[in-house]
C-alpha cells in the first residue's frame, strides 16, 4: 500500500534570517512512516526542517514552507492510499516578506500576518478515495476540538494529542494518543514511546480503513 505521510514543522519566512515556525520534532511523523516501511508499506514522507534520519526505504521530500509542503502533497494526494497528516504546520505567515533584514527600531514592533492555507481541508475539499488521518495537538478541550476537526477537516480518523504536558508530545519521545473515529467512536493509546505508538497506530488506520473499504462496497 502506498502511505503519504507529512511530519515536522513548516516555516514561514519573515525576511532572510527569520521564520515563524512552532517546537514539532517531526518524531511521530518519522515513527509513523518507519512502522509503514516495517510492516512493507510503500512510505512518502513530506518533512518539515527536522534533525531526525529517515526511516530505512522511506522517500522523504523535504520542504520548508506550508505552501511547499501543500504542493507536495497536492502532488501525491490522488495517488495514495493513505494520508497521514501529522505535520504541524504555521496557521499564518507574514503578510510580507522583507527582502532585506529587518532594522532593529526603537519601541514596540508588531508583524502583519495572514492565515496560511490549511493543507488538510484543501485536499478533503475536493473528492478523493484515500484514507485520511489528520492530527490534533491541543492545550485545551481535547475531545471537543478533535471531534470538531475530524468533522470540518473530513477526516477519516483523528489523532489528538495533549500537548500542555511536558512529558509527552511536542519534542518528547513519548506520547498518549486519543483517537476518533467517523462512527463517533474512540480510543485511547496510553503513554509509550512514538516508535511503538505508531506501530499500534499503523494496525488502528489499516483496520479502520479496511472497514470502511467494506462498508463502501
Ligand atoms: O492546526 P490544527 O489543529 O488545525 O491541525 C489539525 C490538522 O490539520 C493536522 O492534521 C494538521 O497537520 C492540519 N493542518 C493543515 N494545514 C494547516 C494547519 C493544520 O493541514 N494550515
Amino acid at each position: 500500500m502506498k502511505f503519504v505521510i507529512t511530519a515536522g514543522p513548516t516555516r514561514e519566512p519573515l525576511d532572510p534570517v527569520r521564520y515563524l515556525s512552532n517546537r514539532s520534532s517531526g518524531k511521530m511523523g518519522y515513527a509513523i512512516a518507519a512502522a509503514a516501511r516495517e510492516t512493507g508499506h510503500e512510505v512518502i514522507l513530506i518533512s518539515g526542517p527536522v534533525a531526525l534520519t529517515a526511516p530505512a526505504g522511506a522517500e522523504v521530500v523535504p520542504v520548508t514552507t506550508g505552501e511547499e509542503m501543500f504542493a507536495t502533497a497536492a502532488a501525491h494526494f490522488a495517488r495514495c492510499d493513505v494520508f497521514v497528516m501529522c505535520a504541524a504546520v504555521c496557521d499564518y505567515k507574514p503578510a510580507r516578506y522583507a527582502a532585506q533584514k529587518m532594522k532593529k527600531e526603537r519601541g514596540a514592533f508588531s508583524l502583519a500576518l495572514e492565515p496560511a492555507r490549511d493543507i488538510l481541508s484543501s485536499l478533503t475539499s475536493s473528492p478523493h478515495d484515500c484514507f485520511v488521518v489528520g492530527f490534533a495537538a491541543e492545550t485545551e478541550e481535547l475531545r471537543r476540538n478533535a471531534q470538531r476537526k475530524l468533522a470540518e477537516k473530513k477526516c477519516d480518523l483523528l489523532v489528538a494529542n495533549d500537548v500542555a504536558r511536558t512529558d509527552i508530545g511536542m519534542d518528547s519521545d513519548d506520547n498518549e494518543l486519543l483517537i476518533f473515529f467517523k462512527s463517533g467512536a474512540e480510543k485511547k493509546l496510553w503513554r509509550e514511546k512514538k516508535t511503538e505508538l505508531a506501530r499500534t497506530l499503523l494496525k488502528i488506520i489499516l483496520d479502520a480503513r479496511e472497514k470502511c473499504l467494506t462498508k463502501k462496497t
